[in-house]
């Protein structure tokens, strides 16, 4: 088929005709499927089910510091655990907080804590510096933006590339505005692009030298190992990278294993330099005794070591990797050389970015939703839920079966065709 911009009104009209005739057979299936949310699938979560039996009654005592995990204690989480997150994220222990099972939950916490207290000792809290804002790079994760709206924090949307947010505008911003005081990264297999960051972006972040002394990059490498491919991304260390030059201070990183083990019942930690962590505990200690230690050792138990993990991660590995190649095979087979749509091919992390043409991802939704395909909102990865261009759509392909999977993307790249074919007859007979 020729690219639809090629295309005669006569021909489009034709086209939408027998497009519409195919919607509505589709719509008559009562279809319900949904590829609108980064879950695991129920096979994923299978794998962790060893981790349930990995402790016994007799095996909770923490062995290297000899605390009973099921009493209070190590606010900063076992031992063992700091040890595995610290490798995760390539920090030192020292550096590592281990948390509950959420790091939204402690990212959450972090803006908080800076809010109302600051994020160091004499910095005002930023909720006492007037109008504050976030850069957001976009398409980005929905809940970081949302986290933000909730306090009132201005977004500053920065355009993605396959390198990592446009860091000329994150200097320009970061090094001569001080109401800037933090950015959202997923420095690894983004969401919802699935890009990594390059060298140079890394390198860039290290070296940014902030107009507010209380400026904060917010680390998320919730896909650190989630590797799809034999060719993984590489992410520069960005810890690292700014010891080599004296930032450390602005980094808070943050990781779970909610893709890795249980979405609802894994482990989050976050890293900071020992100046930023002394401060947090200051005010962990008002907030927790403790978190679940009983979960940590459990996790500790069941991979023994990193190679555990990365061993763990190949069998996800082995489940989600067909149906990303479902998605991509039939975006190729039936949106390949129409013009109308491109997509990202990650080598790892939750997701596929699909890009439609400008104006038509709301009327794609839409027309999915009305066929029984839920499809995350359109505008959702961006701030405020406005996509400018309203062209990007986050595809989900982990949750579905893959029956039902083809199925939703066949659905899919219809409403794709038929909301392209519909703006540009709207274009042609305007003109
Ligand atoms: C980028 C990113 N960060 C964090 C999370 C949530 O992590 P957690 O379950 O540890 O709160 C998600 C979940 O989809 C995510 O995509």
């Amino acid at each position: 088929m020729a690219a639809y911009n090629t295309l005669s009104a006569a021909a489009l009209a034709e086209l939408k005709s027998k497009l519409e005739t195919a919607y509505r057979n589709e719509q008559s299936l009562g279809l319900k499927l949904d590829m609108s949310r980064g879950k695991p699938c129920a096979e994923q979560l299978d794998l962790s089910m060893g981790m349930l039996d990995a402790l016994s009654s007799a095996d909770i005592l923490d062995t290297e510091t000899g605390t009973d995990t099921r009493n209070y204690g190590l606010l900063e989480g076992i031992p063992e655990a700091r040890r595995m997150f610290a490798e995760l994220l390539g920090v030192s222990a020292a550096e590592v907080f281990v948390g509950g099972n959420s790091s939204l939950n402690l990212m959450y916490d972090t803006v908080a804590r800076a809010m109302q207290f600051g994020t160091m000792e004499n910095e005002a809290p930023w909720n006492r510096q007037g109008t504050i804002k976030f850069l957001c790079p976009v398409p980005g994760y929905d809940r970081h933006f949302a986290v933000t709206q909730t306090f009132g924090i201005e977004m500053i949307p920065v355009p993605m590339s396959p390198t990592g947010p446009d860091m000329d505008m994150v200097e320009d911003y970061v090094n001569h505005d001080p109401s800037i005081k933090g950015i959202w990264c997923v420095p690894k297999y983004s969401n919802p692009d699935g890009y990594t960051y390059s060298d140079e972006t890394v390198r860039r972040f290290a070296s940014l030298k902030p107009a507010a002394r209380d400026f904060r990059i917010f680390w998320d490498n919730a896909y650190c190992i989630h590797d799809l491919t034999d060719t993984p991304d590489h992410l520069l260390n960005l810890m690292d990278e700014c010891k080599k030059r004296g930032t450390e201070d602005m980094v808070y990183m943050f990781a779970s294993t909610s893709k890795i083990t249980f979405s609802g019942a894994g482990v989050a930690a976050m890293a900071m330099s020992v100046k930023n962590m002394a401060w947090a505990k200051k005010f962990l200690t008002m907030q927790t005794i403790g978190f679940d230690k009983i979960n940590q050792l459990r996790h500790i138990r069941f991979f023994r070591d990193m190679d555990g993990i990365r061993a763990h991660m190949q069998k996800h590995r082995a489940i989600i990797y067909p149906r990303f190649e479902l998605v991509w095979k039939t975006l190729e087979q039936e949106l390949g050389g129409l013009g109308i749509a491109d997509w990202t091919h990650p080598n790892g992390g939750y997701f596929i970015s699909l890009n439609v043409l400008p104006g038509c991802a709301k009327r794609v939704v839409a027309l999915c939703k009305e066929a029984g395909v839920v499809l995350t909102g359109a505008g959702a990865s961006f701030p405020y839920g406005i996509d400018p261009n309203d062209t990007n759509i986050r595809i989900a392909p982990t949750y579905p079966t893959l029956e039902e999977l083809a199925k939703a993307a066949e659905v899919l790249c219809l409403c794709v065709k038929l909301a392209a074919v519909e703006k540009l007859l709207e274009q042609k007979q305007a003109a």
